[in-house]
């Protein structure tokens, strides 16, 4: 039977690119979005379907697996794609902001599984891929809530994994390096509050360097692909770093003492 995949934040970048793949491989692809009536990339067919979907609204989960039904089957993995970025110094950052980077990345991540979660269940199978980041496991200066969104992300994705594998529930993550998406663009929010200062060199070293290295990154085709690896192997592994250099840095966190490692990350973003 043909499977299915519900993508979040399908507008765009990765999920967009990834919406595609999956439809040209033949499988039905539930495109979730915010606003499905300004796209224009991805065109509506028998095995491609748009939705509203804003992940930080509790009615629009509680409604999504229905509306899907309605035109596919049955839905057989899930991928939590949709995020943005709130970066800059942390002094800089309002409550709101800090909680509204959690609402996206965190909290709609979570609340969108607490509803597949017995959905899958009652199916006997599924899968759910998250998508972190190498900064899931390592840090940057003014990434600070960014990066620990994805570490909440991590810790989250790596115990459910152990809570769903009885119940033939696959539990994923993907963690792109850099990408070239709108991500630097409208997807990042850099917080703005003249009033803090002392940031103001590395604000520019740190902020242009990431557009920069951004502008050379692997295109959201190769974390399609990735996405596509995790949802067909067949295996029960965890973490599918993705995009130039993600291997090679997790590597490094993985062997280097810290404080030499935490010296390569400043040194980077000082060039
Ligand atoms: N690009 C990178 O360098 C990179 C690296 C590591 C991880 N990632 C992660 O990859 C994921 C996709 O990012 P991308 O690079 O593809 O960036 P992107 O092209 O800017 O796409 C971000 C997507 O998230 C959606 N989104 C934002 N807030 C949402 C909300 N409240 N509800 C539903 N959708 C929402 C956006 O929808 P709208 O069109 O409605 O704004 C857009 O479709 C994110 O989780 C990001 O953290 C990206």
């Amino acid at each position: 039977m043909t499977k299915t995949i519900l993508i979040t934040g399908a507008s765009s970048g990765i999920g967009r690119a990834t919406a595609k793949l999956f439809a040209e491989k033949g499988w039905n692809v539930a495109a979730t979005m915010r606003s499905p009536e300004e796209e224009s990339e991805l065109r509506e067919r028998s095995n491609l379907k748009l939705y509203r979907l804003d992940v930080t609204k509790k009615e629009h989960l509680q409604n999504i697996i229905s509306q899907v039904e309605d035109d596919f089957a049955s839905i057989d993995v899930l991928f939590n794609n949709a995020g943005y970025g709130a970066v800059g110094a942390f002094e800089k950052s309002t409550e709101e902001e800090v909680l509204q980077q959690f609402r996206v990345n965190v909290f709609g991540v979570m609340e969108l599984t607490r509803e597949f979660i017995p959905y899958f269940k009652n199916k006997g199978e599924g899968m759910i891929i998250n998508t972190s980041s190498v900064v899931g496991r390592f840090t940057i200066p003014l990434y600070s809530l960014y990066c620990s969104s994805k570490w909440a992300l991590e810790g989250f994705t790596e115990a459910l994994q152990y809570e769903l594998r009885q119940f033939n529930i696959r539990v994923k993550m993907i963690e792109p390096a850099a990408i070239k998406t709108d991500f630097h663009g409208r997807s990042l929010m850099v917080f703005e509050n003249d009033s803090v200062k002392g940031y103001e060199k590395m604000e520019k070293n740190i902020l242009s360097g990431m557009r920069k290295r951004n502008e050379k990154a692997s295109g959201p085709e190769v974390v399609a692909e990735t996405v596509w690896k995790a949802a067909n192997d067949g295996s029960q592994k965890l973490r599918y770093p993705t995009g130039k250099g993600a291997g090679a840095v997790l590597f490094a966190r993985k062997i280097l003492p810290t404080s030499w490692f935490n010296k390569m990350v400043l040194k980077q973003q000082n060039r």
